[in-house]
């Protein structure tokens, strides 16, 4: 993304009229209950499985991301009280979501890859957030599940976007921060008014995520931190980015003995992103190193 900040207010009005054209489902109601009664103090395993058990078509989904490879689990789970003593209910959170937000967005040109990025991205935010001390990582994985869902929602609105969808899913192929083309946003803006992380705002807070979700998914191409006054955003803001580049570093680039100069050249654009998180080159490549295997199964 180019440097300028964008204003906030003069996009969301504009993704907002997109969101609502769409017709994509908000927050589905099952996991208002079942967030809501994780977050009681007198929340159990059997409370929660009587929600998302009423709900045949959540279960099945649950169950589906449950025993995908991102929760490495050594046997098949086939029942939601099974999947929550195996998970925990923190845990068991995280996969409401991933399987509520599949769910809502359905079928759209070039779904597959968007559920490879995102779901990686999820679980390096999730990884790096407790690495570099982050407070809360399942708001990690959450900002990295949702950062790229205005993608899906430019995709069923405009017959052109699957070929800009691999670059808005991609920070590595962008030649945007050298400058010598212009943004994906950019590029999008132009086109439609409106860009994939404006959308990813507004559906960020008709999910009623946090705000500190919702801001981080609007900057996720925005390479300065010093414009987030809030100490939480600002974090979280850099573990996106990050997580986001070492995800599609491993998609499109692959892994094994890849030269630490690409992370470098990431590293030498992104100086705020590095300072905040007090990492140096090499931690990103060994971070990207133990994430390889990981990433790489998911599906
Ligand atoms: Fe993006
Ligand atoms: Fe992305």
């Amino acid at each position: 993304m180019s440097n300028q900040l964008l204003s906030l207010q003069e996009y969301s009005t504009q993704a907002e009229e997109l969101v609502n054209s769409i017709g994509i489902p908000s927050q589905p109601k099952v996991l208002m209950e079942v967030n809501k009664e994780i977050n009681s103090p007198d929340a159990s395993f059997s409370s929660v499985a009587e929600i998302i058990s009423r709900d045949v078509s959540m279960s099945a989904k649950v169950l589906k991301v449950v025993n995908s490879a991102i929760f490495g689990l050594s046997e098949n789970v086939d029942s939601i009280d099974r999947a929550l003593a195996m998970m925990g209910l923190k845990n068991f959170n995280k996969i409401i979501l991933t399987s509520s937000l599949r769910e809502a967005l359905g079928s759209f040109p070039g779904v597959e890859d968007f559920w490879s990025h995102s779901m990686a991205v999820a679980t390096i935010a999730y990884y790096v957030a407790a690495k570099t001390g982050f407070q809360e990582p399942e708001q990690a994985y959450t900002a990295g599940l949702f950062h790229d869902c205005g993608v899906p929602y430019l995709a069923k609105k405009y017959k052109d976007y699957p070929e800009l969808a691999e670059h808005a899913l991609s920070v590595v192929h962008s030649d945007a921060l050298s400058g010598a083309t212009k943004s994906v946003i950019g590029v999008e803006d132009e086109r439609y008014k409106t860009h994939h992380c404006a959308v990813g705002y507004v559906v960020a807070k008709s999910w009623n995520l946090s705000p500190a979700v919702h801001k981080s998914i609007w900057y996720h191409h925005y390479v300065h931190l010093n414009i987030h006054e809030n100490d939480t955003v600002k974090k979280l803001s850099a573990i996106l980015i990050l997580s986001d580049y070492i995800g599609s570093h491993i998609h499109y680039i692959g892994g094994g003995n890849c030269p630490v100069e690409q992370e470098a050249s990431w590293a030498e654009s992104h100086p705020e992103v590095m300072a905040e998180l007090q990492l140096q080159v090499m931690d990103i490549k060994d971070m990207r190193e133990d994430l390889e295997e990981k990433i790489m199964n998911l599906t």
